[in-house]
């Protein structure tokens, strides 16, 4: 059949190259160049292999745990029981996971994670090598590229999805299919903060809503804790802290066992909230000391954290470096089932644009590069099989918040001031009343936008629709749970840390 998949990450030339191998007439549709878009940046691992004393089993408890109850037992046992096959086949499609001088795969541990089961490669470089190893398979097989092409909408007719629009070279065209797999990635460029790169807008997501499709979890938006406090985003990874850093107080204090029993390695949204409070309480930002592992660990397993910070002026191996929290990773999306069939015959969405039940209310460290490549596989296997997928009736139970126009803010709307709303109302710490502010003016915004016309123009309109969407589930989800967060309307972020449990 022919199947157009869009977006370029792990998850997508997954699906793209088990298609092409299958026998399918393929064709990638991509926003950038081939390869662009989160996966590279990823610099934490793989999760999936088990060493002495570990099991697929654990692995599912921890996703299971992180996932704070919300994580579906089936689709978190697919996880974790293709994982080991996917991981051999990225190994045999070209990535040199880092190895001790035995050729043992070098195992490392992050938050949350009972056991170190994280293959890396290139220390923290793994995203890019799975990246490049992936675009050169693409690349070396037929399977069609459109790259620098912006997807608007989906076609569907008579109920199917059927191809889709596009604006490639300034002009509108359309590219039809029997089979379309979203695996357009998140939309951490909803806030103002975030260690996403450009362009990680939720055109796939918003395109599946305007067909119809059910999303699901989308106000489960993972904070990653430790981004350097110092010029543009910059990640620093997990990795770090499974290591062996803390974060410490302008005292010198290690304060998130205030929070939670494993410290430093709690569940992230559990740390993430740790450091904000701490970072308000104190006026400045909570540091990370990694100057216990020394410079010659810290040059080795953190080539890129370690060049890069050195560019931006600190020597980590000598100082505790400032860190913050930013939005990282979108747990919720277009609901699948365990093939990534969304609920709309002939579209399929996988890694981070699908909800596919994994990550429940907080993605386990490490699990979204398997998930990709896990999904991405799974979608592929199911093409051409009769249509079976998920009911639109299954999830999003709760129902849109209600409208108080009264309380709309007379600020324009600018890209920019969406993402600020965003990260106050709808970030790490919510309340209702900031909830129902960000949502009356969202739905402002959008009822004043005009017709877009440029792929500028487009990704605002669907940072819009997601944004409502997310801040409307955020409002209709009663209580905390994992990424979801509220302070009660008294309590202010400065408050005295509580003990959290997950
Ligand atoms: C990190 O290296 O901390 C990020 C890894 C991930 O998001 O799973």
């Amino acid at each position: 059949m022919n199947v157009l998949v869009v977006g370029s990450g792990i998850a997508g030339l997954t699906a793209a190259l088990h298609a092409h191998e299958a026998g399918h007439e393929v064709t990638v549709v991509t926003k950038g160049g081939l390869g662009d878009g989160s996966t590279g940046y990823a610099q934490g691992g793989v999760a999936g292999v088990y060493g002495a004393g570990d099991s697929a089993r654990q692995h599912a408890a921890d996703t299971m745990v992180a996932g704070a109850g919300l994580s579906e037992a089936e689709a978190v046992d697919v996880l974790v029981a293709d994982g080991a096959e996917r991981i051999a086949e990225l190994i045999a499609r070209g990535v040199a996971f880092d190895r001790d001088a035995d050729g043992t795969l070098l195992l490392g541990r992050e938050a949350a994670h009972s056991h170190a089961r994280i293959v890396h490669a290139g220390g923290d470089a793994t995203g890019a090598a799975i990246s490049r190893a992936l675009v050169d398979s693409v690349r070396r097989t037929s399977i069609g590229v459109v790259e620098h092409a912006f997807v608007t909408d989906l076609i569907v007719e008579g109920g199917a999805v059927r191809g889709i629009r596009l604006l490639l070279d300034d002009a509108t065209t359309e590219l039809r299919a029997d089979a379309v797999i979203i695996a357009t990635g998140g939309a951490g460029h909803l806030f103002a903060h975030t260690t996403n790169p450009a362009g990680t807008t939720g055109d796939g997501i918003a395109a599946a809503i305007r067909a119809g499709a059910a999303v699901d979890d989308l106000e489960f938006v993972q904070f990653h804790p430790t981004i350097l406090a110092s010029g543009a985003a910059f990640l620093i990874s997990e990795a770090v802290r499974g290591e062996g850093a803390t974060l410490i107080d302008d005292r010198g204090r290690r304060f998130a066992f205030d929070s939670h029993p494993d410290g430093e390695l709690a569940p992230r949204d559990v740390v993430s909230r740790a450091i904000a409070r701490q970072a308000a309480a104190q006026g400045s930002p909570v540091r990370l000391d990694a100057t216990m592992l020394g410079a010659g660990t810290l040059a080795t397993r953190f080539p890129t954290i370690d060049r890069v910070t050195r560019e931006r002026g600190f020597d980590w191996s000598r100082e505790p470096i400032p860190v913050t929290p930013a939005a990282h990773y979108l747990m919720g999306g277009i609901v699948t089932d365990l093939h990534g069939r969304s609920t709309i015959p002939g579209l399929f969405a996988v890694g981070e644009a699908a909800r596919t039940g994994v990550h429940g209310a907080n993605r386990l460290a490490s699990n979204s590069l398997l998930e990709g490549a896990v999904f991405g596989a799974r979608a592929a296997a199911v093409l051409g099989e009769p249509w079976r997928g998920p009911t639109a009736e299954r999830p999003s139970s709760r129902s849109a918040a209600p409208e108080h126009p009264s309380s709309r803010s007379a600020q324009r709307f600018s890209r920019a001031s969406l993402q600020q709303l965003m990260w106050d109302h709808v970030g790490l710490l919510r309340t209702d009343e900031g909830l129902q502010l960000a949502l009356d003016t969202v739905r402002g915004w959008r009822a004043s936008a005009s017709v877009p016309q440029t792929a500028a123009d487009h990704e605002d309109a669907n940072l819009l629709l997601i944004a409502e969407a997310t801040a409307s589930a955020a409002l209709s989800r009663a209580g905390s749970v994992g990424a979801h967060f509220r302070l009660s309307e008294s309590t202010a972020p400065a408050a005295a840390p509580i003990l959290e449990t997950v």
